[in-house]
């Protein structure tokens, strides 16, 4: 959970003998050195290191043009709510591509590498195979499961509508439709890999429900959200802790891809606007809005992403929550 995951999370979780997930996002080479170096210090078990795989869209006049006005606009709605900030200018941005993240993986030994937004290249998942690590991709639709399947990706992560955050889709312009349990179960039919579900799974009879339409991981997010590890500050934690079931959408106003969390000032202002720019661009543009929002604990401009499953977000150690779900699982008559 890009924002969220720690490493002190990757390691709480494996404290529970499951498997930590090290979110990397798109950061560049030396960043995700040095997550992963902090990471390995702390843990002695393999982790998963999380990467998010897509192409830059190209900068077009259009885009430079549309990228001027929305930046004016995100401006002038933030002093209108008592925020002054100034967003980076379109040269100022600096996009790394997905590539030197594999070449960090790579570097640094990674043995299980998991992606989402898109597949990587064939040369990408050679190097990365070469170097030993099983490869886990997401999917939002049984089209994505097949070309992952096809492009030799070792598991597939199946991910729900339900899920909180973004939505692993490898075309970021769909608005996101199929339910998890339509998806998991057609995907389980046509392909032949191991599969993991994510999305609304907070206790035994959701996570074997799951195990009964095919899946044989199960991914944990939204509960981890109010964890001791989650690098959610206190006022994002309270918020969500408010959060009643509308109050969760999916938005793609904050960084041009769709996502799911929490509705606020900030979405309600921006969402079904054209001051969207296609992913990573909006994503860019807003980083220094909602770190100022962050700063002044404004829970209007933060991006909050949870899943649809509201679970009350324990304010106990990730260790804890995720045993808890193991010895629900263990008593559980099925
Ligand atoms: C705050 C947050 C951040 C997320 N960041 C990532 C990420 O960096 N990479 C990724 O593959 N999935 C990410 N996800 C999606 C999760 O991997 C997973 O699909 C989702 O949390 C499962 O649904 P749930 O939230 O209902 O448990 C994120 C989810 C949340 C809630």
């Amino acid at each position: 959970m890009f924002g969220v995951g720690t490493p002190a999370m990757v390691a709480a979780a494996e404290k529970a003998g499951t498997l930590g997930s090290l979110p990397l996002g798109d950061l560049t080479y030396e960043k995700c050195v040095d997550i992963i170096r902090a990471t390995k210090a702390i843990t002695t078990q393999p982790f998963a290191a999380n990467i998010f795989v897509y192409d830059t869209p190209a900068l077009t006049d259009e885009l430079k043009h549309q990228y001027k006005t929305t930046r004016s606009f995100l401006e002038q709605l933030a002093a209108q709510h008592g925020l002054e900030v100034t967003l980076p200018d379109i040269e100022s941005i600096k996009v790394a591509g997905y590539r030197e993240q594999v070449d960090a993986l790579i570097a640094e030994n990674c043995r299980i590498v998991s992606f989402t937004f898109g597949n990587l290249d064939a040369e990408s998942v050679r190097r990365l195979k070469q170097n030993g690590a099983c490869l886990i991709g997401t999917c939002t639709t049984i089209e994505e499961a097949l070309i992952l399947e096809q492009s030799g990706i070792d598991l597939i992560c199946v991910q729900g509508i339900e899920a909180g955050g973004h939505r692993g889709t490898f075309t970021p312009g769909d608005i996101p439709s199929i339910g998890g349990m339509s998806l998991l179960s057609q995907v389980f039919d046509k392909v032949k890999r191991p599969l993991i579900y994510a999305g609304g799974l907070y206790d035994a009879k959701t996570i074997l429900a799951a195990r009964t339409l095919g899946a044989k991981g199960f991914q944990i997010g939204s509960m981890l959200l109010g964890s001791t590890e989650s690098a959610l500050q206190d006022f994002e934690k309270q918020r969500l802790r408010q959060a009643q079931e509308r109050d969760i959408i999916l938005t793609n106003s904050f960084s041009g891809r769709y996502a799911r969390g929490l509705r606020n000032i900030y979405t309600a202002a921006v969402d079904n606007t054209p001051h969207i720019l296609p992913y990573p661009y909006q994503n860019k543009l807003t980083g220094p809005l909602r770190t100022a929002a962050k700063a002044k604990q404004n829970a209007g401009f933060v991006s909050i992403w949870a899943g649809q499953s509201l679970n009350g977000y324990p304010a106990i150690s990730t260790t804890d929550i995720l045993q808890q779900l193991i010895d629900q699982l263990n008593q559980s008559p099925v």
